[in-house]
């Protein structure tokens, strides 16, 4: 493929694809997806034994490392990253300049960006430890710095990482604990929040984990690629979808919970109306992922919120969605955001923080990429070429003849 492909650019021929949907622009060992089967695969483990018998941190180093980590290894592991949890004094001043009502996507992607700036030493995309450290500082200071944007948001004031606590139970704590009163983790819930971010934690070349592997490939540094992905990552047809699904919910519950007339103004193709948490560009089949956390959903709904009433109008409208003809055509099923949105709900995180949770779990699957990109000698710096459809040429009016 590499081959044809630069026999190809000699001719002078350019392929035109739009949102790439046919272009291969890496070779990778890292996630495996069958879209007609509904099959993903990390490093070959089945994403349904991993949800089933891993943690998000063992996930987070096969994703990274390539195997699964033995006791030791995971131990140093865990132990290297509970050292890096704190956040420079400074750092945390940054958090002032926004305004309160900041979306937190943009103050996570700036504060991992102004990471580049307390770490200009160890920046070197070509120096394995310097790699290795950027690595263990992002999986460890990243969820205090959501914690933070949280805290930022609802006015209350930071709390240190307790690094005697595991990363999900840590990252709860900093989001809802407070300074004088001790926090009960709830155990159910650091569990789903595990499952989930493992379930979200690589997807192959998804619009994320291009743009990380687009920036590293002109040599910027892990920081400032990983930033890049993030803000790819707050838009609504990607990481933005589990807030919109919510909203969308929310919407029809409002209008009476009728989830035939909704659907009617997806089918009429209404601007600015699709079935959020429907279609994928990969899976033409059930998204596995969605598959795991809607069998969990129920239970963990039950255990924390009672149930909700919008997981029976998502369940309503799933089934009608999967037995109309236009979702059935163009085989739209639900992804992995359908029912994550609701799970976080009931946790107490905000619709606006949602997305942040996505990046928290995307983090190991953008650094493994990044690591893949930068130590792979076939990597080139991404340069798609275009068809031009501009003035052929013209010459120079003055302003006095325009
Ligand atoms: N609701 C209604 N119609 C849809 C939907 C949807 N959710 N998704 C696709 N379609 C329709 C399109 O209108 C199009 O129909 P047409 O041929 O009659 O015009 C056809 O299905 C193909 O859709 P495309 O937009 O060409 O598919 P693409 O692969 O480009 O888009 C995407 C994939 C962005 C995920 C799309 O399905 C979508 O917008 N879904 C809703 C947003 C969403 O849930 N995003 C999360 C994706 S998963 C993730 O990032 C974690």
């Amino acid at each position: 493929g590499i081959e044809l492909g630069k026999l190809l650019a000699q001719t002078g021929y350019i392929t035109y694809d739009p949102g790439f949907v046919n272009t291969g622009a890496a070779s990778s060992a890292i996630t495996y997806i069958d879209g007609d089967q509904g099959v993903l695969r990390y490093r070959g483990y089945p994403i349904e034994q991993l949800a089933q018998h891993s943690t998000f941190l063992e996930v987070s180093y096969l994703l990274i490392y390539g195997e699964l980590p033995t006791k030791t290894q995971l131990e140093e592991f865990t132990s290297k990253i509970n050292r890096h949890t704190l956040l420079h004094e400074d750092l945390k001043r940054f958090f002032d300049g926004f305004p309160r009502d900041a979306h937190p996507m943009p103050v996570l992607s700036s504060a991992v960006s102004a990471l580049s700036t307390f770490y200009q030493d160890s920046l070197d995309p070509f120096d394995q430890s310097n790699v290795e450290l950027s690595t263990i500082r992002l999986l460890a200071k990243v969820p205090t710095i959501a914690a933070y944007a949280y805290k930022k948001s609802i006015g209350q004031p930071f709390l240190y990482p307790d690094n005697s606590l595991g990363l999900v139970e840590n990252f709860l704590r900093m989001t809802f604990g407070l300074p004088a009163e001790p926090y009960e983790i709830d155990p159910t819930m650091a569990k789903a929040l595990d499952l989930l971010f493992i379930l979200h934690a690589d997807h192959e070349q998804n619009c994320s984990t291009s743009t990380v592997r687009l920036v590293g490939s002109s040599e910027a540094n892990l920081f400032a690629s990983i930033s890049a992905g993030i803000m790819a990552l707050f838009g609504p047809l990607h990481g933005g979808a589990n807030s919109a699904v919510l909203e969308m919910l929310e919407g029809i519950k409002a209008d009476g919970g009728d989830v035939d007339k909704f659907v009617e103004r997806v089918k009429n193709k209404e601007k600015g109306v699709r079935l959020m948490g429907f279609g994928h560009r990969v899976y033409k089949n059930y998204d596995p992922r969605a598959k795991i956390i809607k069998q969990t959903a129920d239970e963990i709904l039950s255990k924390i919120a009672g149930g909700d009433e919008l997981l029976d109008i998502a369940k309503r409208l799933e089934e009608r969605a999967l037995s109309d003809d236009y979702f059935v055509e163009r085989k739209l099923y639900p992804n992995v955001d359908f029912y994550t949105g609701l799970i976080y709900r009931a946790m107490g995180f905000p619709t606006k923080y949602f997305t942040v949770l996505f990046a928290l779990g995307r983090l190991p699957g953008w650094i493994a990429h990044w690591r893949e990109m930068i130590s792979d000698p076939q990597t080139k710096i991404g340069r798609p070429r275009q068809i031009y459809t501009g003035e052929k040429q013209r010459d120079y009016k003055p302003i006095s003849e325009r």
